[in-house]
């Protein structure tokens, strides 16, 4: 499983908007670039500080959004340490380098015909990009987001715009109802026609325990997974996650090149 060539572009865009959304704020770029052309569920490696080396390593962050008609690629950004810090204080006019697109996407072809989104915190990020590329097939999605409190939402407007409808749930009921997004599942056994024909999910390592014990056996999910991250591109195997093979003896696959996105089923979460 550990193999391909390593092939990533490299660009630079002008940050046009940094909007502050929540606790996240919403970077809009634009890439004058037709060789740009990334699908849902890829991902950047991000440069910090075009100035200086330090923090000398890219960050990882999913293409939220892309308008490619406007040529604007949407980043969203939970600011948690020094890089991601350092991205959101950026100004409009600075130049933001990365590379990408990389990774596997989200297999759209797959959706059948009442796909569901699920994600939690900035598990949004992602799902913003293929409710679009979903809603661009005629394919109306639900999307189920979640988080702690109001503040930790992300990109609900953005999906209400791609999605059939959005049901919320947040821990303290600051905004729709009170529990878990993995809460939104509970009548799924009872559904008939509304059932769910596929579930895209992104979002904590808890959220895709959850979806693992209660609906693995009976609905396909395709899970975005976040690692740790060096090369981005397959190089260092520091993204590695334990995958179980067809034949049951233990693998490993890198988040980076193989994912981020995997069958739920195929993964050894821990
Ligand atoms: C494929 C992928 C897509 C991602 N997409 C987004 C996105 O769209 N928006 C977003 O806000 N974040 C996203 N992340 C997470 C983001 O890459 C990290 O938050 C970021 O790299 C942290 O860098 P930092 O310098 O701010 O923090 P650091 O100072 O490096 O670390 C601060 C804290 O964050 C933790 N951390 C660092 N990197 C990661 C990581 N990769 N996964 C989990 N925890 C981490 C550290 O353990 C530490 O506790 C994504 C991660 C991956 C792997
Ligand atoms: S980050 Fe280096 S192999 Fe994935």
């Amino acid at each position: 499983m550990l193999a391909g060539s390593l092939q990533f572009d490299q660009y630079e865009g002008v940050l046009l908007r940094n909007t502050p959304d929540g606790d996240s704020f919403r970077l809009d770029i634009e890439v004058k670039s037709d060789a740009f052309w990334p699908k849902a569920g890829q991902f950047l490696q991000v440069k910090i500080n075009p100035n200086a080396l330090d923090p000398l390593l890219h960050r990882p962050l999913s293409v939220s959004d892309f308008d490619a008609k406007a040529g604007i690629l949407t980043l969203r950004i939970r600011p948690v340490g020094r890089g991601t810090r350092h991205l959101v204080t950026r100004n409009p006019g600075s130049r933001i380098g990365f590379f990408g697109p990389l990774g596997e996407g989200f297999p759209l072809e797959q959706a059948g015909s009442s796909p569901w989104i699920i994600a939690g915190g900035i598990g949004a990020a992602p799902m913003v990009f293929l409710a679009r590329a979903l809603a661009e097939r005629g394919i109306r999605v639900r999307t189920l987001v979640g988080a702690a409190r109001a503040a930790d939402l992300v990109a609900v407007e953005a999906l209400k715009r791609f999605s059939q409808d959005v049901v919320i749930w947040t821990e303290d009921a600051s905004a729709g109802s009170q529990g878990v997004v993995t809460a939104g599942l509970a009548q799924i056994d009872e559904m008939q026609d509304e059932r769910p024909s596929v579930l895209y999910a992104c979002g904590p390592v808890g959220m895709l325990k959850t979806l693992e014990a209660t609906v693995l056996d009976t609905i396909p999910v395709f899970a975005s997974l976040e690692a740790h991250m060096a090369c981005g591109v397959g190089a260092c195997l520091g993204c590695a996650v334990g995958v179980r093979t067809p034949g049951g003896a233990p693998n490993y696959a890198r988040v980076c090149r193989e994912g981020p996105v995997f069958p739920l089923r195929e993964v050894v979460l821990s």
